[in-house]
């Protein structure tokens, strides 16, 4: 059985997720932005997802700047051939453990409304759609969807939002 591990984004892991970002975004973050983001933003954590098989192979990272009590999810990726196995909803899980147990009391991001994977996910993990943010991408061509989850709001079940599983991190 493979086991998976998420981490505190180190220097070394910057190639392999500047490489996952050209695979899956259009408007790909550099690795010096990554690097920027390591050394210089005090306000920003980036988690990522490894494997046991291969602990120096990045699977999947994410990131999240605090702003006062809100955590603004800036990035979500999963390398493409190990997309649908559920690794970006362990990081987010994780990354939203991380949140709570780091005062912040809202998490938000933005998501293309044509992106039906990634809004599942945040759906199902409680975020609730905010607002739409009319050509937010692609020089106008398609919307954000503004989404947000509250640590205190109960979701549908009735459970707060706190007790999320997030595997095992380490930051
Ligand atoms: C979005 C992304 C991070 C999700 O990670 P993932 O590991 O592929 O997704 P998961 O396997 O964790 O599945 C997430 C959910 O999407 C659902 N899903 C899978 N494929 C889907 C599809 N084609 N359409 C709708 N929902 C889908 C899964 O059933 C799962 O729902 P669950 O919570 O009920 O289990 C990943 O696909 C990715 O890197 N995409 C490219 C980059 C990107 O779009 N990032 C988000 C920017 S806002």
């Amino acid at each position: 059985m493979t086991s998976y591990e998420i981490r505190s984004m180190v220097e070394r892991d910057i190639p392999q997720i500047a490489q996952i970002e050209k695979a899956v975004f259009n408007a790909p973050w550099s690795e010096a932005a990554f690097r920027s983001e390591l050394h210089d933003n005090a306000m920003a954590l980036y988690l990522v997802l490894t494997d046991d098989r291969q602990p120096d192979e990045v699977l999947g990272y994410c990131g999240l700047w605090k702003i006062f009590d809100e955590g603004h999810i800036t990035n979500i990726a999963v390398r493409p051939e190990h997309q649908g196995k559920k690794l970006g909803k362990m990081l987010l899980h994780a990354m939203i453990n991380w949140a709570w147990s780091n005062e912040m009391k809202h998490v938000t991001l933005e998501v293309r409304v044509g992106n039906d994977r990634a809004i599942t996910l945040y759906k199902n993990t409680g975020f609730v759609e905010a607002g739409v943010r009319p050509g937010y991408y692609d020089a106008g061509r398609e919307d954000a969807l503004i989404m947000w989850l509250h640590r205190d709001e109960p979701d549908s079940d009735g459970r707060r939002h706190e007790a999320k599983k997030g595997g095992c991190i380490d930051v």
